[in-house]
């Protein structure tokens, strides 16, 4: 296996595409356009597997404080080998790299995150999304899926105050459950 994480590109847009969108049919997650894909594949990392997807995820900023990581997917293939973790991982670096003080899920999986640390929120706490994106979606105001919240501290580590959380550090030291991790290529 040749397992790498990158920075998306515009190659990866119609692979991105079935990826999400063969999930997204089966209800597991949210439909994605091809055009909403090139106008954000900047947001996006991918793992590779050799030449082919194995998974994706993006950061979207909202707001000066504010992102939200989406479109998280992982191969059938290629899960429960820690690549979603991964994903997350890179996406939450990136997030503090570019100076946010929080990000967000919007999920019908919420253990998977809370896991990784994240902690379920009331979506109305996320006021510029709601109000923001959120309008525009053909769901609102019946969306079912749940928000989750990771406060970014200056040096990246989670502000987690709930027992059983975990930081983003020590997400480094939870073992995957297959094989190395996949070295970071950002
Ligand atoms: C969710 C998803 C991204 C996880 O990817 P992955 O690479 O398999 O995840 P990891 O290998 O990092 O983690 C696997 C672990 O998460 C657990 N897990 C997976 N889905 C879970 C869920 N819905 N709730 C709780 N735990 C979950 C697995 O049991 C496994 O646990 P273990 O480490 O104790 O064995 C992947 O299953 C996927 O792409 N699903 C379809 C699309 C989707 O649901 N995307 C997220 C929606 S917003």
């Amino acid at each position: 296996m040749d397992i790498r994480i990158e920075k998306a590109t515009i190659a990866d847009v119609p692979k991105i595409h079935k990826l999400v969108n063969d999930f997204a049919d089966r209800g597991e997650m949210l439909h994605r356009s091809l055009a909403e894909l090139y106008e954000n594949v900047r947001d996006f990392m991918v793992i590779r597997d050799g030449e082919e997807l194995a998974g994706c995820a993006s950061v979207h900023v909202v707001w000066a404080d504010l992102a939200e990581i989406k479109a998280v997917a992982v191969s059938e293939e290629h899960q429960d080998q820690g690549l979603g973790q991964t994903l997350m991982q890179a996406c939450i670096e990136e997030a503090r790299r570019l100076g946010i003080a929080t990000v967000f899920v919007l999920t019908h999986k919420p253990g998977y995150y809370e896991k990784l640390g994240f902690q379920l929120a009331d979506v109305m706490h996320l006021p510029r999304k709601v109000w923001g994106e959120c309008l525009r979606c053909p769901k609102f105001p019946h969306c079912n899926e749940l928000a989750l919240v990771m406060h970014l501290q200056p040096d990246g580590s989670a502000v987690w105050t709930q027992q059983g959380g975990v930081t983003v550090q020590e997400l480094d030291l939870i073992p995957a459950p297959h094989g190395p991790r996949p070295r970071l290529g950002l």
